[in-house]
């Protein structure tokens, strides 16, 4: 069973035939809402709200593990994440979907690892490839039947938030090789390999990130709100068109 955890303008998958939702505990405590199984054009799915199903969740107080951890009990096979982005790669602009394949992790603070025990023996999970190649690879071939167009490839560097960048941090994430940035990309990618569970992401660029072009002088929130709701039209073709597969 696939999983989807949505994120910002995607707190529902309107294309989602519901047969169930679920109230899930774990040993980290509650994940951000109900587990929402479902059919999506006959595949089986499960389905988070990343940020809660009215969008409450501030992205530093998601429940990360407890996520992941309700995901895979629940007889997840494979996650895929939708989460929106500032663009900071010039052709990441704003609308454009972006599979990206390397992350950078700015974040502090959060619980970000399941070998977080003395009396457990510690893990080291390989992380050299962050995002499961096979299911990037299923999500560029959905993306290319469904007739979408997709940015195949690019950094990801997950920020703490809840606030945007500043100018010069967009400048040091792009010196530091980020093509693009969000808040909720870390620790949920590394929680999932530490779970062994195939993990990959649909980022759709929301907005130039800070001091780049429309944003130069600042971010406008009022466009970001229409821009993401055109794009995750497409994001449920995409995702359509993969459990058609
Ligand atoms: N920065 C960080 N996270 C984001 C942005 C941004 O500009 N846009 C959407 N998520």
């Amino acid at each position: 069973m696939l999983a989807i955890i949505g994120g910002s303008g995607l707190t529902q998958l309107s294309t989602l035939e519901v047969l169930r939702r679920e109230v899930a505990r774990t040993p980290y405590g509650e994940p951000s809402g109900a587990l929402t199984f479902g059919k999506l054009a006959g595949g089986e799915v499960v389905f988070l709200a990343r940020h809660g199903y009215g969008h409450t969740i501030p992205p530093h107080r998601v429940n990360y593990r407890a996520n992941l951890w309700a995901l895979k009990a629940a007889g997840a096979g494979s996650v895929i994440s939708v989460a929106s982005v500032g663009g900071i790669r010039p052709d990441c602009v704003p609308g454009a979907l972006v599979v990206p394949n390397q992350i950078l992790d700015y974040t502090w603070g959060r619980a970000h690892t399941f070998s977080d025990d003395l009396d457990m023996l510690v893990r080291h999970i390989d992380f050299t490839l962050p995002y499961d190649e096979g299911m990037r690879r299923r999500i560029l071939d959905s993306a290319h039947e469904a007739g979408e167009e997709v940015i195949d490839g690019a950094v990801y560097a997950a920020t703490q938030g809840p606030r945007l960048e500043t100018a010069a941090e967009i400048d040091r994430f792009e010196r530091d090789g980020a093509d693009v940035v969000g808040m909720t990309g870390m620790p949920e990618a590394a929680l999932a390999r530490e779970l062994e569970l195939p993990y990959a992401a649909i980022n759709v660029v929301a907005n130039y990130a800070a001091g780049r072009e429309a944003s130069a002088q600042s971010v406008h929130f009022e466009r970001v709100e229409q821009v993401l709701r055109e794009a995750m039209l497409r994001v449920r073709n995409v995702l359509t068109r993969l459990c058609r597969q």
